[in-house]
């Protein structure tokens, strides 16, 4: 988007101001669809839950992830409201709920929906049968997560030489596993992450098959590198390889679904952030903004994200920081931006590709009600 629609918009609506470009949500969405024919795509709600989003994904087929009963409850209610009247949808074919751990009281409350839930560990699967158990189980595997932005290792995935174990616990209870699934670690530009964990996954597999087992989803996950800068290798090149994989590994009547979130909305999203304070504090300007890391900044600490900010303004630029509004000290968002030295209060900033694990990690801290949100091309 040119700056000058972006100044109008932000002039007309305020700041700080959230613009979601829903053509970009749709792009993605579809790239994804046509680069991996055999994969269906379940969008994972926590990149950003904002229903319009939803919506829109929707209505270009996808299905979801999601990872709490909220989460649940809500997309479960949209499908409701927006499939065709009178058409029953089957539950697994909409929504997966991939958090391993799930606490008694939302398994209570999901079972009456017979769901299709993830589990990595014997304590969970017993916790499953107690207070669950219409639900269908996938084994969430540990994985190689080797030089994604976000590792998920270390907290998740059964240990592959005990699945054999965790699936046979399963069905001992009287519980019927279906498949499998792996995530190598968010915004995954190494590709052999997964290369190595298709390997994985078959191999436990076949060997449930030939056990009796008859396992028939393999869930890739999410980590779908989205496009932040030139130096992120392309989607395609990543969906070549795995398309490779899954015909040398996976026969027909295994289905492959997979759950991105970053790769559907990072791009989908701009941020417009005014300065409303400006300081100098051992010879450095710090531009005090309207936003932070409190709020749609979030991502700087929960996502290891390294925003950039980009003026309406030109002028001679030096090393400045770029603060949040909260009277925490923690609130910087960047203590070196080289950024024109000439910005004044008013003046606004924006910052791209900020549509995942942004506002869905916002918080109201200092009372501060975060940004405003515009959905634009719905
Ligand atoms: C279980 C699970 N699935 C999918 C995702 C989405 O991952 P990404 O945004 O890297 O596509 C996450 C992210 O944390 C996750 O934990």
């Amino acid at each position: 988007m040119g700056k000058n629609k972006l100044l109008k918009l932000v002039e007309n609506h305020g700041s700080p101001l959230f613009i979601v470009d829903h053509k970009i949500v749709r792009e993605n969405y579809r790239r994804f669809n046509k680069a991996l024919p055999r994969v269906q795509a379940y969008y994972a709600v926590k990149a950003n839950s904002d229903p319009a989003i939803i919506k829109t994904l929707f209505d270009e087929g996808s299905s979801f992830d999601v990872a709490s009963y909220n989460e649940f409850i809500q997309v479960y209610n949209l499908i409701n409201k927006w499939r065709e009247k009178k058409k029953e949808f089957f539950i697994w074919d909409k929504i997966i709920f991939s958090n391993t751990i799930k606490d008694r009281d939302t398994l209570k409350k999901i079972n009456k929906y017979k769901p299709l839930v993830t589990y990595d560990n014997i304590e969970e699967v017993k916790k499953i049968k107690d207070y669950c158990s219409k639900a269908g189980l996938v084994l969430r595997l540990k994985v190689p997560d080797i030089g994604s932005q976000i590792e998920m290792a270390s907290k998740f995935g059964a240990e592959p030489s005990d699945a054999s174990m965790l699936i046979k616990k399963a069905f001992d209870l009287g519980m019927k596993v279906e498949g499998l699934s792996f995530h190598v670690g968010s915004q995954c530009t190494n590709f052999e992450n997964y290369v190595t964990a298709l390997g994985i996954a078959s191999g436990i597999l076949n060997e449930a098959r030939s056990n009796g087992y008859d396992l028939n989803i393999i869930d890739i996950g999410g980590g779908f590198p989205a496009l932040y800068d030139s130096n992120v290798p392309r989607f395609e090149k990543l969906a070549r390889v795995l398309n490779q994989e899954f015909d040398r590994l996976f026969p027909d009547d295994v289905e492959i679904i997979a759950e991105p979130g970053r790769f559907i909305v990072a791009t989908s999203a701009i941020l417009i952030s005014e300065i409303i304070g400006k300081g100098k504090r051992d010879g450095k300007i710090f531009y005090h903004i309207n936003d932070g890391v409190y709020h749609t900044f979030s991502g700087v600490v929960f996502d290891h994200w390294i925003p950039k900010f980009h003026t309406f303004k030109s002028g001679k630029k030096e090393i400045c920081a770029v603060v949040g509004q909260t009277c925490d000290s923690f609130d910087k968002i960047s203590l070196a931006e080289n950024l024109p030295a000439n910005l004044q209060i008013g003046d606004y900033f924006y910052t791209e590709n900020i549509g995942a694990y942004s506002i869905a990690s916002s918080t109201r801290f200092n009372g501060f009600d975060g940004a405003k949100i515009l959905h634009i091309n719905k």
